[in-house]
């Protein structure tokens, strides 16, 4: 009868090994028996980026790339585009079901009465330029939300946990929304607490003079299904900067501050923002050909194609691409979706992007109805960062409750010096010309 191990030789030293296989995997701690000798400290995995490596054990997100599947807590990620709403999913995610209607308006009142943010929050968020990008902003003011909640500090007591949770959820837009309006040199729009938390989100990004800001329900849909599609993404690059700072036992607006800024990246969530200015630069659909030629040489990426996991079409961007069209009856269509459509329709069928499964990814289409909808490029990774804090709530209780974690901290391969003697400077010969030793010269 077959057994699940894995059947190990060292052909270093003919022994043999039987490693225990569970869950498809084996537990690379149970290669460190492997030796040469006494003082051998035993094999290690090695997996930079850590491609091939299961960090944990979650229940919240399960992706399958070859087939572009894309499921939280088992409902697939159409059904809950088509017939939830952003709240909901992240109650959800957070709580690992959908909520009765008692539940889910206790839920919505939860989130809504903590919306508001200290008005020191105001100066704090004054103090910046007016041109700083409002996800440095978002960095800066989540991690200064620990200096005003002491108590997020009680990581192991649920009730904390829980309102953290609402805290975060609940006061995310109003940082992104005074971001914006600082950028804009307006003035703060408080929480509308009678609107929906999308078209709360909007009142704060847009009223002007009139009593009540009124969003348009296309949009505020729009916006909706947009943060159901971002909420979470299993141990993705932020999900996994938010798990690893967190296994210190930091308070969660730490480890939250740590997600923004990992999603600030370019190759991550500031890929929408990226796909923008790639289409702006390309201008028209016949300039399609000569920068396809581009990428294909590796001069720079097609952004918002590819994915670590997905080798099939991200489900997530065929959703948006519907959207688009939704959106575009009320704020007209955006001319950029052509010159996108032209590098998808060129791309998926060039061996260059097809041999490497790229196809596109949550971020080419959702930056084309951001702008549509009047947000400026630097709100993009935003508009991520917002409803992927549900996500990165539930990762963080998961990764607090899970008896297997403990603090983060990877080995490594050391490539260095051997052990050198100190020499006084005077007997110092010229720096070695060696590249990296050059490198190092500033
Ligand atoms: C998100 O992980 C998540 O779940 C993230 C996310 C989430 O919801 O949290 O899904 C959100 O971050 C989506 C990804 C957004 N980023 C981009 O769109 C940036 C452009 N895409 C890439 O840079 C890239 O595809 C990554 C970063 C997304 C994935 O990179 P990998 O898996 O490390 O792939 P790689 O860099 O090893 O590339 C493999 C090959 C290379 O060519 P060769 O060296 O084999 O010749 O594919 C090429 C790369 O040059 N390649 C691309 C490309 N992406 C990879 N070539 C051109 N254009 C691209 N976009």
């Amino acid at each position: 009868m077959a057994k699940n191990t894995l059947t190990i030789t060292d052909n270093r030293t003919g022994k043999q090994y039987e490693i225990p296989i569970e869950d498809n995997a084996i537990r690379t701690g149970d290669l460190r028996q492997i030796k040469t000798s006494a003082d051998d400290g035993g094999l290690m995995g090695y997996d930079p980026a850590l491609a091939n490596t299961a960090s944990c054990k979650s229940k919240i997100t399960y992706i399958d790339g070859d087939k572009g599947i894309l499921r939280y807590r088992g409902y697939p990620i159409e059904e809950l585009a088509e017939k939830s709403n952003y709240l909901e999913t992240a109650y959800l995610i957070v709580k690992g079901e959908l909520p009765d209607a008692k539940h889910f308006e206790a839920w919505r009142h939860n989130i809504t009465i903590h919306t508001m943010v200290h008005e020191n929050i105001k100066k704090f968020v004054d103090e910046f330029r007016y041109d700083a990008h409002p996800m440095g902003i978002l960095v800066g003011t989540i991690g200064a939300l620990s200096t005003f909640y002491p108590d997020a500090k009680d990581i192991m007591n649920l009730e904390s946990r829980r309102l953290q949770t609402r805290r975060l959820i609940g006061k995310l837009p109003t940082l992104a929304a005074f971001a914006y309006r600082h950028s804009r040199g307006l003035p703060y729009v408080y929480p509308d607490n009678d609107l929906s938390y999308c078209g709360n989100f909007l009142s704060m990004l847009f009223k002007m003079t009139e009593l009540q800001y009124k969003p348009d329900p296309v949009l505020e849909r729009a916006l909706d299904v947009l943060f159901i599609l971002h909420a979470d993404h299993e141990q993705n690059c932020s999900t996994n900067a938010v798990r690893s700072v967190a296994s210190s036992q930091v308070d969660p607006y730490s480890a939250i501050a740590a997600g923004v800024a990992a999603l600030y990246g370019p190759l991550h969530g500031g890929a929408n923002e990226a796909v923008i200015r790639m289409l702006l630069e390309i201008g028209s659909v016949d300039r399609v050909p000569e920068y396809i030629k581009k990428f294909k040489a590796g001069e720079g990426r097609l952004m918002g194609f590819g994915h670590r996991v997905y080798k099939n079409y991200d489900p997530r961007a065929k959703i948006i691409k519907k959207v688009a069209y939704q959106v575009f009856e009320v704020t007209g269509k955006n001319p950029l979706i052509d010159i996108a459509l032209e590098l998808e329709r060129i791309a998926l069928q060039d061996d260059y992007f097809v041999s490497r499964k790229l196809y596109p990814n949550v971020d080419f289409y959702s930056g084309i109805i951001y702008q549509a909808m009047g947000f400026p490029m630097t709100m993009f990774p935003v508009l991520f960062a917002i409803p992927r804090t549900s996500g990165w709530m539930a990762q963080w209780a998961e990764l607090v409750r899970d008896p297997e974690q403990r603090i983060a901290r990877p080995r490594q391969i050391y490539t260095g010096e051997a052990t050198r003697a100190y020499v006084p400077i005077p007997q110092r010969p010229e720096p070695s010309m060696r590249e990296e030793a050059v490198a190092e010269t500033i």
